[in-house]
């Protein structure tokens, strides 16, 4: 076996999967871990909920059925990007358990990650505007003001982001990964 070879059956089958409120710093974790993973030298692809929501998820809303059909998509290509060894990170709201339960059931090495922050703190931050629009009524059914997010009860690992920086979240999802999964990374 090559090493090139040794390296992808290695690191096949890795879904890393970021859930949290908008604002709770889902993508700043996911960038952070995508370049400290590929300074690694790992294979890695960073799925994004306003990217997905861009392209594949092009014309879907935010009702529940929308909603479950965008993470159908994104499961559906995490699983074929860890079919060929990439490391896949997935930053979406995904609010409610049976769509994380689905993404679980897909995909094999499914880690599930709460990225928690208190939505008061989320609010505060409002880094799109659009926590402030949500309260006029500007946008309908959204997440944690008009429509629900149910946290997770048992994921792989909590990350609190008020209360720690980007860096030191991103530390303790790579230490988790290699101490309790024993992932070679
Ligand atoms: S999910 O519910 O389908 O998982 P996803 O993560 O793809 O959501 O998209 C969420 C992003 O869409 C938010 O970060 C925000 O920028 C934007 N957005 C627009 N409208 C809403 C809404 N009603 N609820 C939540 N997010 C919204």
């Amino acid at each position: 076996m090559t090493d090139q070879i040794q390296a992808h059956s290695r690191q096949a089958g890795l879904t890393i999967w970021l859930t949290g409120l908008s604002g709770a710093g889902k993508s700043t974790l996911a960038a952070l871990l995508t370049d400290r993973l590929r300074e690694r030298g790992l294979a890695v692809e960073w799925l994004d909920g306003d990217e997905l929501r861009r392209t594949l998820g092009r014309g879907l809303g935010f009702s529940r059925e929308d909603r479950f059909e965008n993470i159908r998509r994104a499961v559906y290509l995490a699983a074929m990007l860890n079919r060929h060894g990439v490391i896949t990170i997935v930053s979406v709201i995904s609010p409610y358990a049976a769509m994380r339960s689905y993404a679980r059931q897909e995909l094999p090495g499914f880690v599930e990650v709460f990225v928690d922050c208190p939505l008061p703190v989320c609010e505060a931050r409002d880094v799109k505007g659009l926590y402030a629009k949500a309260r006029s009524g500007e946008i309908p059914a959204f997440t944690g003001i008009s429509d629900p997010y149910e946290a997770p009860s048992d994921p792989e690992l909590t990350l609190h982001t008020a209360e720690r920086t980007p860096e030191e979240c991103v530390e303790e999802l790579i230490s988790w990964l290699t101490e309790y999964r024993r992932y070679p990374l």
